[in-house]
């Protein structure tokens, strides 16, 4: 066989094993793994660093409005090249329904924003806020036919909050058609209650904001949303878990089988809410729904990502800059609640999770390669990424785990002009990114061409046979049968 490219000598990891061997690519797929592969009309020598699946990111704002129409500084060009330089051969930001719009309508807009410009392969999650008959009934069963088969809804903010019927009726359009909700969770009355207290009281500086999205918040709307899904017996996925009771929450959902995922971020496990009280508007750089808890979280959180409750680790990148296109947009020092949401951390993602997990000693490589990417090509059925195997798309990212460096903006490659990750000495970091047996970034350096990047559709999200089932909803019961998909 000949092999358009051989990488040779490397330390494959996989999520189940490591072992030293070479690996085939042809046509961009990976062809054949031995110890030992001749020829290649090109031979990457790995040089016994380690050889990892490209990471996919699974949670992005990219060329994306806020419901306020504010839009991120990151396009599908530099938030494609930012992700690559941080270890990522594909990604799946979103494609944000505001209210009114069709979803047809939505795809061809972000298909116009991506096509041209990405290097990396993607797909998009939709964010779905105008849930109306016609969307449920008929568009997005078509979204979901074209391989867009997950969309997140939110339980916060006035402009996209489903309210729970709403949540009911569009987890029955997912488990009826195969897809994946995705739910931002926390309690909308609560934080608003909280930011009416607030603001009488006149405490409206930066670090107020967490004060104002407690805990118990996420909390209560995640028990919600798992509530929601089991009662319909939908599958759920639940982003930015940012509490240890949240995190438990989803744990014993899914040690009891149901069909309940989720991701934690790495700003939930780097900072605390002490880096929103910095001087003058500094502490708005840390500003995130779900906000940034404590040191005790972090340690909770550490450990769901050691025992399996999360099934990735996503960078949540909402990449608002320090200034009025961005946080500011609405005034110099305005108010925490007209300060944009979103920390940016697409190219930092993996080299953080890499150097505070598994040098750490925190997490394995082989739950490094899971919660980087295995899992999320599987929960968001990318059926040929996520894994180094024959007939796998050949993204392949060769990481040097003994480089150690200091994380600065400039490396970040994206539209920013801040990272929250500034300063971080950090160790373990790619050195060499394919995607589809092509280099996109070696040696510090882009090699990608614009618009390289293809679309995947991805396969159906099917709840599990063994999912147990809320008793009235059993089909095997008249009302069960009358009312299930
Ligand atoms: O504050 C955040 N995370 N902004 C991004 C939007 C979201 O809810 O994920
Ligand atoms: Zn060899
Ligand atoms: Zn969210
Ligand atoms: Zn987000």
């Amino acid at each position: 066989m000949e092999f358009d490219t051989v990488i040779h000598g490397g330390t494959i990891v996989t999520p189940n094993e490591s072992w030293q061997g070479d690996i085939g690519i042809a046509g961009g797929r990976i062809a054949a793994m031995a110890e030992r592969i001749a020829g290649g009309a090109r031979r990457v020598d790995a040089g016994g660093r380690l050889v990892l699946p490209g990471g996919i990111e699974a949670h992005a704002h990219i060329a994306q409005e806020s419901s306020t129409g504010l839009m991120t500084a990151d396009d599908y060009y530099t938030g494609s090249v930012s992700a690559a330089f941080g270890g990522n051969s594909s990604f799946i930001p979103f494609a944000a329904q505001h209210r009114g719009q069709s979803v047809d309508e939505v795809i061809a807009t972000y298909d116009g924003r991506a096509a041209p410009h990405s290097v990396l392969d993607y797909s998009y999650h939709l964010i779905i806020s105008d849930p109306s008959p016609k969307v449920l009934e008929e568009e997005l069963p078509r979204a979901f036919a074209r391989g867009i088969t997950s969309f997140k809804v939110f339980m916060t903010y006035d402009l996209m909050n489903l309210g729970d019927r709403g949540m009911l009726d569009i987890l029955t359009v997912a488990r009826k058609h195969g897809a994946l909700t995705m739910v931002h969770a926390e309690n909308n009355d609560m934080v608003k209650w909280m930011n009416a207290r607030l603001a009488e009281a006149g405490l409206t500086e930066p670090k107020y904001h967490a004060v104002s999205r407690p805990g118990i918040a996420e909390a209560e709307a995640i028990n919600r949303a798992i509530s929601l899904a089991t009662l319909v017996g939908a599958g759920l996925f639940i982003v930015h878990v940012s509490t240890p009771e949240g995190a438990e929450l989803v744990a014993r959902a899914r040690a009891a089988g149901l069909p309940i995922h989720a991701e934690t971020c790495p700003q939930y496990l780097a900072f605390t809410r002490q880096d929103l009280d910095r001087p003058g508007m500094e502490g708005a750089k840390y500003i995130c729904s779900p906000p940034l808890r404590d040191a005790a979280t972090q340690d909770v959180l550490w450990r769901h990502a050691r025992i399996g409750t999360f099934d990735s680790v996503s960078s949540d990148h909402a990449p608002y800059r320090f200034d009025a296109s961005g946080k500011f947009a609405k005034g110099d020092a305005p108010p925490y609640t007209a300060i944009s949401n979103g920390m940016p951390g697409i190219a930092a993602r993996l080299p953080y999770l890499f150097s505070e997990g598994v040098v750490a000693g925190r997490i394995s490589l082989q739950h490094f390669v899971a919660l980087s990417s295995s899992n999320a090509a599987r929960v968001f059925g990318m059926e040929r990424k996520g894994a180094i195997l024959p007939g796998y798309d050949a993204d392949i990212a060769i990481w040097d785990a003994e480089e150690s460096r200091i994380v600065t903006v400039a490396d970040q490659h994206d539209a920013m002009d801040y990272t929250p990750f500034e300063g971080m000495r950090l160790t373990g970091w790619p050195v060499h990114v394919m995607s589809r047996g092509e280099t996109i970034v070696e040696g510090g350096e882009l090699r990608a061409e614009r618009g390289r990047g293809r679309f995947v559709a991805r396969a159906p999200y099917a709840v599990p046979a063994t999912a147990p089932v809320v008793p009235e909803m059993d089909p095997a019961t008249n009302f069960g049968a009358m009312i299930r998909p």
